[in-house]
């Protein structure tokens, strides 16, 4: 229909025009995402703490405690992570592990006498821990052994070594010391040990894994270090790329319901609709530093409903004793931004919602989240801005509205974004990164580590598999 053509073009450049100008740009948030639970504002609460605690261990790592393409399922828990199987043993015994890129060490409850402490357990489900004398592959990391290194500092083991081949000292005979490590405001102790692990139909001899005796605040199956570092996992499987996706808002516990993880995936570039921004390194933190382990990206920009955000951009690149920065976390429920870049955020929050919805203070009490703005009870569409992150090298990550607000209760959206909050004390989240990108903003996104090429890519898809 050639006469139309005109028309068409007209309405294109029309819509062109529209797109392009400085209107605040506002996307509908539809009620629906969270699952039904007895105490919505309780739960959102309880997302926010855990994401501080989060924030404060990233920020304040204590790595080096004193003594003392396989695809597999990613399910989500209550807890706000994400897990998946991993196998250990001959023959293989399976755990799930919190699929973790903010920390580097592996480690599994273990033995029969394991015992943890206000752990979180997927709903109904206690978890068997791993028996190394129901193994035949099992073996406990020698005092001598390099990867002990990866525990413990050589001045310490120097010592500590000559100790342990004393058959009447506290450490079992010539093994690695114990290690304790400390996350936040939960740790984990035990031994390092070798072992086969089996991940998807791939077996990897002499895995180094810690096997924990204790934990404090943990998750209830053990996490899996995905973080930069000799130690990781994707290091000692000498991984060249891995990459999740994450399923959509539902910290439910519900094993129906799940996203995946890939090791090894195949090579894919920006033709494949990835994104791509280069990992950084926080050389002012050096080799030994506990910041090393994690995965900082250079962002550049922070943009509320199309406009950009002024943040003082020194912030966003570490400084000279390595604070500062922004990495991306799988370990991470809400993003975390310090309050120098959060409290220029909240502002366009507050100015571009202004008119439209109430802020609403008492939901942000309830939920230690901000900010909270009350809406038309039961709305089905809310109109919030958009938010968007530029990052180094042109990859844009536009939010879905569903990744970073959600509805608190029928009349009430809060953003979830938190901050240091003056509940807790701020002294313990004055180092470290100044933004941690959780997962709750990363779902329905599928996220790869390209190690080989040392950058992140993305892009948005939906990550439920039934
Ligand atoms: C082994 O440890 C005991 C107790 O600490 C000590 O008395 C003994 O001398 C040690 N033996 C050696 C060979 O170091
Ligand atoms: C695993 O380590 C043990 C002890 O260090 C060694 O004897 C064995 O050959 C190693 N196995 C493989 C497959 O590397
Ligand atoms: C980061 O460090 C690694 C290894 O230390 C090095 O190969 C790489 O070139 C560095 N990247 C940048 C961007 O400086
Ligand atoms: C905001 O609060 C004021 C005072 O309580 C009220 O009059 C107004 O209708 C509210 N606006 C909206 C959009 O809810
Ligand atoms: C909103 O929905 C809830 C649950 O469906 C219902 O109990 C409540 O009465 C509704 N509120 C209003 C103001 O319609």
């Amino acid at each position: 229909m050639p006469s139309h053509l005109p028309l068409l073009l007209l309405l294109l450049l029309l819509l062109l025009v529209a797109a392009s100008s400085s209107d605040p740009i506002s996307l509908p948030l539809r009620q629906t995402p969270l699952p039904p639970h007895p105490d919505p504002l309780h739960r959102l609460a309880a997302l926010a703490s855990a994401s501080y605690f989060r924030a404060s261990l990233l920020k304040n790592p204590h790595r080096r405690s004193s003594p003392p393409s396989a695809t597999s399922s990613l399910f989500p828990h209550s807890y706000g992570g994400y897990s998946f199987n991993l196998a250990f043993g001959t023959p293989p015994q399976e755990l799930p592990l919190l699929l973790d890129t903010g920390s580097h060490v592996t480690w599994l409850p273990c033995t029969s006498s394991y015992h943890c402490r206000r752990c979180a357990s997927p709903s109904g489900n206690t978890i068997t821990p791993f028996l190394p004398r129901s193994s035949s592959s099992a073996a406990l990391v020698g005092c001598r052994n390099p990867r002990c290194l990866w525990i413990h500092s050589a001045d310490f083991l120097r010592s500590r070594c000559a100790a342990c081949n004393n058959v009447t000292s506290d450490c079992p005979v010539s093994a690695c010391p114990p290690y304790a490590l400390i996350y936040g405001s939960g740790s984990t102790a035990g031994l390092l040990m070798l072992e086969t692990l089996g991940f998807s139909g791939r077996t990897f001899p002499n895995f180094t894994v810690g096997c924990s005796v204790f934990s404090q605040r943990q998750p209830a199956g053990g996490i899996a270090g995905f973080g930069r570092g000799a130690p990781s996992l994707p290091s000692q499987l000498g991984l060249r790329r891995f990459s999740y996706c994450l399923i959509s808002r539902r910290y439910d516990d519900d094993a129906s319901e799940r996203g995946s993880v890939v090791l090894d995936p195949p090579k894919q570039d920006s033709s494949s609709g990835l994104s791509f921004t280069p990992f950084l390194n926080n050389s002012a933190a050096g080799a030994g530093s506990p910041f090393s382990v994690y995965y900082y990206v250079g962002l550049l920009e922070i943009a509320v409903g199309g406009k950009k955000v002024k943040i003082p951009h020194s912030s966003l690149l570490p400084d000279h004793i390595g604070n500062g920065g922004v990495i991306v976390d799988s370990g991470t429920t809400f993003t975390y931004m310090a309050s120098k870049v959060f409290d220029p955020v909240l502002a366009a929050f507050v100015d571009r919602v202004a008119g439209r919805y109430n802020r609403s203070t008492a939901l942000e009490v309830q939920t230690g989240l901000r900010p909270c703005f009350a809406v038309p009870p039961n709305a089905t569409d809310v109109e919030l801005p958009e938010l968007a992150f530029r990052f180094k090298g042109g990859a844009e990550m536009r939010l879905p509205m569903e990744n970073y607000f959600v509805f608190a209760d029928a009349a009430g959206v809060c953003l979830t974004v938190i901050s240091d909050g003056d509940d807790v004390a701020t002294a313990d989240v004055a180092g470290g990164p100044a933004v941690i990108l959780g997962n709750f903003q990363q779902q329905d996104y599928l996220v790869v580590y390209d190690l080989e090429r040392r950058r992140l890519g993305f892009r948005r898809q939906s990550c439920l598999i039934i």
